[in-house]
């Protein structure tokens, strides 16, 4: 009876093995049929480095809406176009980049993904989950600086890591990306394929490279004639990598379009994201013009610097939130609707006309992180949240 069914229970297995192998290759070639060859919009195809193929991984939202935004100077219109919503957990603007970097990753059939970022970034938050989608194994190497693997949370981005089974790897916080971080993912790289033989696919911080440039000319190309129709004069976005803004003034040049693109810096400053924007425009091909001419960088908002708010920034995320409904995150969107709405009110001339387009960028897990717990529960404010507990005699 016993041998019986140990022998049946090895069969089973056999089976399941092989229906195993089966559905790997049904499920790689399900996701290969994903791949869509890329046609570039018609001004973008003197470009070089065209990237071959798409894979369609957010929606496409391509709303524009007026937003009731506070604090703006009466002669001013300000609008949002929301890629803050292009997906759940799969949202905001690196998706734009990697529905061409990880189309790349799937065409050089790579088994794992490997990039960097801050501990709370929201970069390898989507990677993660977009390279689980596609059947990868994802990499994170975070800057953050721990004593030992116990001390790190599950907090905001920190937790959907987790969740997607992310594998992590810790580094000092201020670890550089060309001499610390770019050549640890080479060294991961390299001790994956010899301990696996499988292929990695390196994405650098934030996706900003020739490959993710594609997704903001993409994005561009998609608002164009909603641009057009509401007469909009201006667009500003955040600026972490430089990769969303280099797509955005490259396309807006090529269109010809008169529209004046800025980006708020929430790190580093102007000269470092002009040489990003010159060195992609060399990448692509485009000669004979200079990121000065066609990007406006406002410096000037970052705070206290990369990743730290001051109480300043986290009131205006909590009365833009109260006041519109718009979430904003402490790094990226709230730093830079906070720099752009004070550059509307202390320099307005900076704006080529009064019809202002801010792009969302997403973030929305960072404000899970803890740091505006205590003063949204303490705020005091004529818009601020109320917690009662429920009494018939007073209710409000
Ligand atoms: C929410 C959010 N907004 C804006 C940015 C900046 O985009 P980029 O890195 O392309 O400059 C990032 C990432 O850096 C981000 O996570």
């Amino acid at each position: 009876m016993e041998d019986k069914r140990d022998q049946s229970d090895h069969s089973t297995n056999e089976d399941t093995v092989q229906s195993n192998v089966d559905s790997m290759a049904t499920s790689s070639s399900q996701i290969l049929s994903r791949l869509k060859r890329f046609n570039p919009p018609v001004w973008a195809q003197g470009l070089k480095n065209i990237p071959r193929f798409i894979i369609p991984l957010s929606l496409k939202n391509n709303q524009i809406k007026p937003w009731n935004l506070p604090d703006i100077p009466e002669s001013f219109n300000v609008f949002m176009r929301r890629e803050d919503t292009d997906g759940a957990v799969i949202s905001g603007n690196k998706i734009r980049k990697l529905e061409f970097l990880l189309a790349d990753a799937v065409s050089r059939k790579c088994k794992h993904v490997i990039t960097c970022g801050g501990i709370q970034s929201n970069h390898c938050r989507i990677t993660a989950l977009a390279a689980r989608e596609l059947g990868m194994t994802p990499h994170l190497i975070l800057r953050g600086d721990f004593k030992n693997v116990e001390e790190v949370g599950c907090e905001g981005n920190l937790l959907l890591d987790r969740l997607c089974g992310a594998q992590m790897y810790m580094v000092p916080k201020q670890s550089p990306y060309l001499t610390e971080l770019k050549p640890r993912m080479e060294k991961l790289a390299d001790a994956l394929r010899e301990k696996t033989g499988e292929d990695s696919y390196l994405i650098p911080l934030g996706g900003s490279n020739v490959v993710g440039v594609f997704g903001f000319l993409t994005v561009f190309d998609e608002i164009q004639s909603s641009v057009l129709d509401s007469g909009i004069t201006d667009i500003v976005v955040t600026c972490g990598s430089g990769g969303t803004v280099a797509g955005l003034c490259i396309a807006n040049h090529l269109t010809g379009s008169k529209v004046k693109v800025h980006a708020v810096t929430i790190c580093d400053d102007a000269k470092y994201f002009h040489n990003h924007v010159n060195e992609t425009m060399q990448d692509v091909g485009l000669t004979g013009i200079r990121s000065e001419e066609i990007l406006d960088i406002i410096d000037g908002y970052k705070g206290r610097g990369y990743g730290l708010s001051t109480e300043d920034e986290l009131e205006f995320i909590m009365n833009v939130g109260a006041t519109t409904g718009v979430i904003l995150d402490p790094t990226y969107t709230g730093k830079a609707v906070r720099g752009m709405v004070l550059e509307l009110q202390v320099n307005p001339d900076r704006f080529q006309g009064n019809q202002i387009l801010f792009i969302h960028t997403g973030g929305t897990y960072g404000i899970f992180d803890g740091r505006i717990n205590e003063l949204l529960k303490h705020r005091k404010t004529a818009n601020s949240s109320v917690v009662r507990l429920w009494n018939d005699k007073e209710i409000v």
